[in-house]
């Protein structure tokens, strides 16, 4: 096994009823604050009132920027860190779900730089970030984990490109995770977000390198939390309990702590980010239809074991069987989970993809050579596996 650093400086106030809290933890930070949100969600769910409340008993100058985009876009950072410059903030407060956290990371970091903030992304450049503004937020969705990580994702609509990146610096300081912001979340976002979180757990688990029994364990049994609480969800959708059993999977699934000392790289995230890229779609949409037809496709003798464990720990498949049987039957399990139980679209072309961009997504996942996952995939393998989405 090898050594790793387990370092997640996240403070998580967990449950209903903690915003008071709000205030003091901004201002340890300074008195400037720059909410960031989405596109509208939380006026409708009262949130954005109940954090002005919170604000102004605590003395702070709040400035506001709203209309961050699903898949964020660059502009959105650009106009966030425009402000930052502007007004000398002095803490980030984003309110919403992932691209709402994700783009604030990077306003976060391009308020202390004076180049633009795409070069934190732009692959031939990959500008260093030595600091960033501190960030607190208020998650309104349960998928990627921004809440309590370190990366985010931005999309550059003028070159179709989505670019994550990770850095110590943007794990941000304090996050308040309360279920009931997500009573409103829509069954299609629910699932989606649940489908992030299986994806998130699979990228982790499916490597044949030094697993870890105690990590293995954890990970299947937040699989089974997420098959077994996200029905619930989408069918009662003030359902505490569901809610915040997903939550809380939706920050563990991705905070470092699975990944033990494991050497990885991701398959499936880089190649739905090109669909993302160039296509605009839902995150979560496009990892439901992937992740299963990568499995098979990485199916053979040499990996079997790690799905007989899969099928037989996740979906309690009868162990009693030739283990390409057991596999198998687990791969589809979890298609069934996704296409018939969460209800979401398999395939590309019911998402309005067709084939034309597969070659240009294919390189552009494999960044020129090769995805080193579970299977090393190159250009050619990528693009068979968008065709099996068809
Ligand atoms: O924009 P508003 O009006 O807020 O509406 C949003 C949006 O339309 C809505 N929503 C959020 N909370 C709600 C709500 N609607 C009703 N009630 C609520 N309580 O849901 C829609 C989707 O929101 P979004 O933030 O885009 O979703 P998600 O949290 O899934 O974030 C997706 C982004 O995160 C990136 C994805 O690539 C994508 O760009 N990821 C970030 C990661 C990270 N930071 O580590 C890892 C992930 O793998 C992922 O790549
Ligand atoms: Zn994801």
């Amino acid at each position: 096994m090898n050594n790793f650093v387990y370092n997640i400086p996240t403070k998580v106030y967990f449950g209903e009823n903690q915003l008071h809290n709000l205030g003091t933890e901004l201002k340890k930070f300074g008195t400037k604050v720059l909410m960031t949100y989405g596109g509208g969600s939380i006026k409708r769910i009262g949130l954005y009132d109940k954090v002005m409340k919170e604000v102004k008993n605590a003395g702070l100058e709040l400035f506001e920027l709203g209309g961050i985009e699903p898949n964020p876009k660059i502009s959105s950072v650009r106009d966030g860190v425009r402000i930052c410059k502007e007004n000398n903030i002095d803490v980030l407060l984003a309110v919403g779900g992932g691209s709402t956290i994700d783009c604030t990371k990077f306003i976060a970091a391009g308020a202390k730089v004076e180049h633009d903030a795409w070069d934190f992304m732009d692959l031939s450049k990959r500008s260093k970030i030595n600091e960033a503004l501190p960030i607190v937020d208020i998650l309104t969705l349960s998928a990627t984990g921004s809440e309590m990580d370190s990366g985010g994702v931005i999309s550059n609509p003028e070159t179709n490109d989505k670019i994550g990146r990770l850095d110590e610096n943007l794990f941000p300081k304090v996050s308040f995770l309360d279920p009931t912001n997500t009573f409103t979340v829509s069954k299609y976002q629910t699932a989606c977000g649940s489908a992030d979180m299986i994806s998130h757990i699979l990228e982790v688990y499916f490597n044949m390198n030094e697993d870890m029994e105690m990590l293995d364990s954890f990970m299947e049994g937040m699989l089974r939390t997420i098959i077994k609480y996200t029905p619930i969800a989408i069918a009662e959708p003030e359902n505490y309990k569901a809610r915040a059993e997903l939550m809380w999977t939706s920050s563990w699934a991705i905070n470092g702590f699975i990944n033990g000392g494991k050497r990885l790289a991701w398959s499936c995230h880089p190649m739905e980010h090109e669909l993302s890229a160039y296509y605009d779609i839902t995150h979560g949409l496009g990892l439901a239809i992937l992740t299963p037809r990568w499995m098979e496709y990485c199916l053979s003798e040499k990996t079997v074991s790690k799905y007989v464990q899969f099928a037989t720990n996740v979906f309690g498949i009868d162990a009693n069987q030739e283990p390409m049987a057991i596999a198998r039957q687990g791969i589809e399990a979890l298609a069934s989970f996704l296409f018939d139980t969460l209800g979401l679209k398999r395939t590309l072309q019911e998402v309005g993809i067709d084939e034309s961009k597969f070659a240009i997504m294919a390189e552009k996942a494999v960044h020129g050579d090769t995805l080193q996952g579970f299977v090393p995939l190159k250009k050619e393998d990528v693009e068979n596996i968008y065709r099996m989405c068809r």
